[in-house]
């Protein structure tokens, strides 16, 4: 029987658990993200608590925490950029390698949308690493296409990124959400 899966925003108080995934998801997958793992450990834990206190509670910018049996297996961000444009961006997905092809990464995604679109976004973007030919086809599934916008990665600069940008489809608009 497969695990019941369930999204909720962080909590306040789950600066741990946000540091403990964080450094999870950039251990196993560096290529995916735009931080590096040394950066992650040498940060204060304190970095974390502060980020987790905000992204509880802010409506600019949050993170979704995925549950599998209750366990943390994934995260998600979610952000409206600080620019006149004010674009919906979804970033630093990650599920735990046990758990996934179980649709984990898909409510991740779902969630962070529909609180997105609970504050106004029509559409959403995410920037995926060229060389990660899983997420962008995992993107692709859930209906993102190509923007055009393509740049070279900071941390990596002989690399390239793609933007990706999804419409968004009438979501549930919750904290939490739950797929068995
Ligand atoms: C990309 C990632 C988040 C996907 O997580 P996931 O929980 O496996 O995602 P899902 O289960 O929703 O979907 C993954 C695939 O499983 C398939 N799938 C979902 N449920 C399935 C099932 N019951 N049986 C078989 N396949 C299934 C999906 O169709 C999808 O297929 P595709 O890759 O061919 O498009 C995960 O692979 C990951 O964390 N990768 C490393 C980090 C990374 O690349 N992050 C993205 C940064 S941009």
């Amino acid at each position: 029987m497969s695990p019941s899966l369930t999204v909720r925003r962080i909590a306040a108080d789950q600066g741990a658990v946000f540091r403990e995934l964080r450094t999870a998801s950039l251990r196993e997958a560096p290529y995916a993200f735009g931080d590096t793992l040394e950066e992650a450990l040498s940060a204060d834990a304190s970095t974390f608590e502060e980020t987790a206190a905000r992204h509880a509670t802010s409506a600019a910018s949050t993170s979704f925490i995925l549950y599998t049996e209750g366990h943390p297996a994934g995260l998600i961000g979610a952000c409206f950029e600080d620019a006149p444009s004010h674009r919906a961006f979804v970033s630093e997905l990650w599920v735990a390698p046990a758990v996934r092809h179980l649709r984990g990464g898909e409510l991740l995604v779902n969630t962070a949308s529909g609180w997105l679109a609970g504050s106004g976004a029509t559409e959403i973007y995410a920037w995926i690493a060229d060389e990660n030919r899983n997420a962008m086809r995992f993107y692709e599934r859930l209906g993102f296409g190509p923007t055009g916008e393509h740049e070279r990665i900071a941390r990596a600069p002989d690399q390239f990124q793609t933007l990706l940008v999804r419409h968004v489809p009438q979501l549930q608009d919750a904290d939490e959400t739950t797929h068995e």
